[in-house]
């Protein structure tokens, strides 16, 4: 897969719609810095985010799946004054990255990093949030899901990540965990009435991937 080539189709899109932006840069820069991996959205994939959640003109957002707060800062920047994002994350080096970062970013009063497991820290949520966006262990995004659906209202938008991994999707054979977790995901997708969904393959400078956006009936 050309991958050199979808980066650098990124990287000619950044370059015309995404100006340089300190804080955003510092965040991945400090990622690095702590030795967390390499796997933030892109920021093309940032921006998308960005765009959905002031389209639905979101003041709740949820985020399950912090990492260095990368795609937390995009999200969190739509945001109108007096809302609130809460992002999820599971380890502990993660979430003081995060936090320093947001904080950098002149976020910290709107965002709220929760340390802890997903589904121990979901149960303790209070919605409705008009955006989730799911990108954190890909077994239990079923699961995830479903705790996004149960905090949502009527009109939401859930997105969730890494629902392609290269086409891995369609061996119904794999031992991956995290394919089965999207294959079992998508069993439940194609019967559920309360949204209305479609995923988006993807390729780009992290690969071909995609996303799934589901609509709050
Ligand atoms: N959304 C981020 C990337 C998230 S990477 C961005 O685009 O910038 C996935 C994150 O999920 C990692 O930081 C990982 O530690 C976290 N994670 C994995 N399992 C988790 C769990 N059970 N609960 C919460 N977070 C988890
Ligand atoms: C991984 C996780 C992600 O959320 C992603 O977008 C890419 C890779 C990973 O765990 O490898
Ligand atoms: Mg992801």
């Amino acid at each position: 897969m050309p991958i050199e080539l979808w980066t650098e189709v990124d990287r000619y899109i950044a370059d015309l719609l995404l100006p340089p932006d300190p804080a955003l840069d510092a965040a991945q820069a400090a990622a690095a810095a702590a030795g967390l991996p390499a796997i933030s959205v892109s920021a093309p994939q940032g921006k998308l985010l960005q765009l959905l959640a002031r389209t639905v003109g979101a003041r709740d957002i949820l985020e399950i799946g912090t990492l260095a707060g990368y795609s937390a800062i995009w999200l969190a920047r739509a945001l109108p004054p007096g809302g609130r994002l809460v992002t999820l994350e599971a380890d502990p080096k993660h979430a003081e990255v995060a936090r320093a970062n947001m904080a950098g970013a002149g976020l910290a009063g709107l965002a709220d990093v929760r340390l802890g497991k997903a589904l121990d820290t979901l149960p303790t949520l209070t919605g409705p949030f008009d955006l989730s966006f799911i990108d954190a262990d890909k077994a239990n995004i079923p699961d995830y899901f479903d705790w996004a659906l149960k905090l949502s209202r009527p009109g939401s938008l859930i997105v969730v990540d890494n629902v392609v991994r290269g086409g891995a999707v369609l061996d119904g054979q794999s031992p991956d965990p995290s394919v089965k977790g999207v294959r079992r995901f998508n069993a439940m997708l194609a019967v559920e009435t309360r949204v209305s969904a479609t995923t988006i393959q993807t390729v780009g400078s992290k690969g071909y991937d995609g996303f799934t956006l589901a609509r709050v009936n």
